[in-house]
């Protein structure tokens, strides 16, 4: 079909999403998060979360077609995340895509959860630039990546080879007292703050950046900043919370955007795609959008909502294998937690 109808399962981590899509189209994205079940431990629980999946996965693919009107046996396709992420929840999801696909007689596509990231900006601003450089930053990924084609070719350019950003700010917002996950409060309280406090740029300068050159490393911002704070504590100072805030944010998005955009130019590609949930980053939006304005480039970001775990965002990427004739995948298709692209 021109149009195909697919619906999308992403259960890689902690979001229950279900989306459908038509074509370039979104219709609905639904999602059940067990985020809260997770905070007071600080962190994602796997076993947590997969038992999570296993309650929400029915109420929200009901909810997903309540709200869109699509009755499932009009899909002409099923698409779901078969990796990277966590091996138990990655296999809810997959277990449910199959029975669906067996129940319903339609096709079944496991699809790469980076290569969905990217591929959900089609349902945004519709269809992606051949090639695009994407830039994926999560908690559980820092990535750039050069995409011909998202359909069959993704090439990684860099990754992180410690920390990825989502994590370095959930691991610095513990040390400021603020709650899990804490990119949103480390993004709310740096609006209040100063940049005064100069945190490493990590793999940026000398030897470091000739043999990383599109790589990330966060984990020495991250024992840069508790140093700084323990320093203050020990001399009885009250931390600037907002200023740390600030200065930390500077410093994770000052590299991404630069590496980015230094990536962009190197590989002559005129668009940037960004995705993941720090791309929610009001200060990575911001600075995006004014270095790839200075250097002549295009810049996508999707919707907060689209850049966090989703199921539009599979079902998307499903709608392009379904319209470009890719291959199905069989009914025996694997969850597999560390999937490369
Ligand atoms: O893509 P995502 O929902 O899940 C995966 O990790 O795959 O990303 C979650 C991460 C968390 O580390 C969270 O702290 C971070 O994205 N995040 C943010 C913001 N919103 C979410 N980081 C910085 N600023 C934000 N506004
Ligand atoms: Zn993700």
């Amino acid at each position: 079909p021109d149009e195909p109808l697919v619906l999308g399962i992403e259960t890689s981590c902690d979001e229950t999403g279900i989306g459908i899509v038509r074509g370039e189209t979104l219709l609905v994205d639904a999602i059940a998060s067990s985020v809260e079940e997770h905070a007071r431990f600080g962190g994602v629980v796997p076993e947590v979360a997969s038992r999570a999946h296993l309650e929400a996965m029915v109420p929200t693919i009901e909810r997903a077609c309540a709200r869109s009107s699509v009755t499932l046996r009009d899909l002409d396709a099923i698409a779901v995340t078969s990796g990277p992420g966590l091996a138990g929840t990655l296999m809810v999801g997959v277990a449910a895509a199959k029975a669906l696909a067996l129940a319903l007689g339609k096709p079944l596509y496991g699809v790469n959860h980076l290569a969905a990231h990217v591929a959900v900006d089609i349902v945004e601003h519709g269809a992606l630039p051949e090639p695009v450089l994407a830039m994926l930053v999560s908690g559980g990924h820092s990535s750039l990546l050069l995409v011909p084609d998202v359909t069959d070719d993704v090439r990684p350019l860099g990754a992180t080879i410690d920390d990825a950003a989502g994590e370095a700010f959930d691991k610095v917002a513990r040390v400021l007292g603020l709650p899990f996950p804490g990119g949103p409060h480390i993004d709310r309280a740096a609006r209040d703050g100063q940049i005064v406090i100069d945190f490493p740029r990590g793999l940026t300068s000398g030897r470091d950046m000739e043999r990383h050159r599109f790589d990330f490393s966060f984990s020495g911002l991250k024992t840069a900043v508790s140093r700084w704070v323990e320093s203050q504590r020990a001399a009885g100072v009250e931390i600037p919370v907002a200023d740390v805030a600030a200065s930390f944010q500077e410093a994770v998005v000052d590299v991404l955007t630069r590496k980015a955009i230094l990536a962009c130019q190197e590989h002559g590609v005129g668009d940037l795609q960004i995705g993941g949930g720090v791309a929610a980053n009001s200060r990575l939006r911001a600075m995006a959008q004014s270095r790839a304005d200075a250097a002549g480039i295009r810049l996508r970001v999707p919707r907060p909502a689209l850049c966090t775990d989703n199921g539009a965002m599979v079902a998307a990427l499903g709608a392009q294998l379904v319209a470009k004739d890719r291959p199905a995948s069989g009914l025996d298709l694997p969850a597999d937690s560390s999937l490369p692209v």
